[in-house]
């Protein structure tokens, strides 16, 4: 193989192999997948174990979707919109997370991200110092799921459960340490 076609071999092999990777990671997120199967004292998972929504027939809402939404209003919208519908700054957080699987929506949060093109710099700061954002990572990523999966629309969520216990005790601990 000459030196030209090893180095393009190379190249491509570095192209797609993320590619690959992320494809497997980043599964496209759906109404089916995000189905809550377990109940650990008002917080929901699905059948992967991954935090998720739970919307009754009535409408009410999780206490996490709500407070999410609350938390997404005050620390996200003023740059993605509001319900995460995007902006000319930056993304639709109700689209991206169609194809974004948890664990990299919690290290885009908390690292932050910055892409430079087209003469133009975006820059999505780091949350991993800013508690009213890292003690509501869940919640952001649940109310940021039901909106990417079509579960909820637009809006403040009518009706919501009562905030867990759970909630309480995460909230004073992480606040606090
Ligand atoms: C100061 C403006 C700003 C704020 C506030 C902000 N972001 Fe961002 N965010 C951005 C920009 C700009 C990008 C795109 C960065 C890039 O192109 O790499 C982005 C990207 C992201 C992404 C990746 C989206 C994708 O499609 O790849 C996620 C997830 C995200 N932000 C979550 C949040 C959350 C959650 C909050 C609130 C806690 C938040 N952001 C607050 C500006 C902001």
């Amino acid at each position: 193989m000459s030196v030209s076609k090893a180095v393009r071999v190379l190249a491509m092999t570095l192209l797609i192999g993320p590619a690959i990777a992320t494809g497997i990671a980043s599964a496209q997120d759906s109404k089916e997948k995000a189905a809550a199967v377990t109940d650990e004292d008002g917080k929901y998972f699905d059948a992967d174990g991954t935090p998720t929504y739970k919307i009754q027939a009535d409408g009410t809402v999780d206490w996490y979707t709500f407070s999410g939404y609350r938390r997404y209003h005050s620390d996200c919208h003023v740059c993605h919109g509001p319900d995460g519908v995007g902006s000319s700054y930056a993304p639709a957080l109700a689209t991206s997370l169609k194809n974004m699987d948890y664990g990299t929506f919690l290290s885009i949060v908390a690292e932050g991200r910055q892409s430079v093109g087209g003469g133009k710099e975006n820059v999505m700061p780091a949350f991993g110092d800013n508690k009213n954002v890292y003690c509501y990572m869940d919640d952001l990523y649940i109310y940021l799921r039901a909106r990417a999966v079509g579960e909820i629309p637009r809006g403040r969520p009518p009706k919501k459960e009562d905030k867990p216990q759970g909630a309480k005790d995460h909230e004073a601990s992480c606040m606090e340490g």
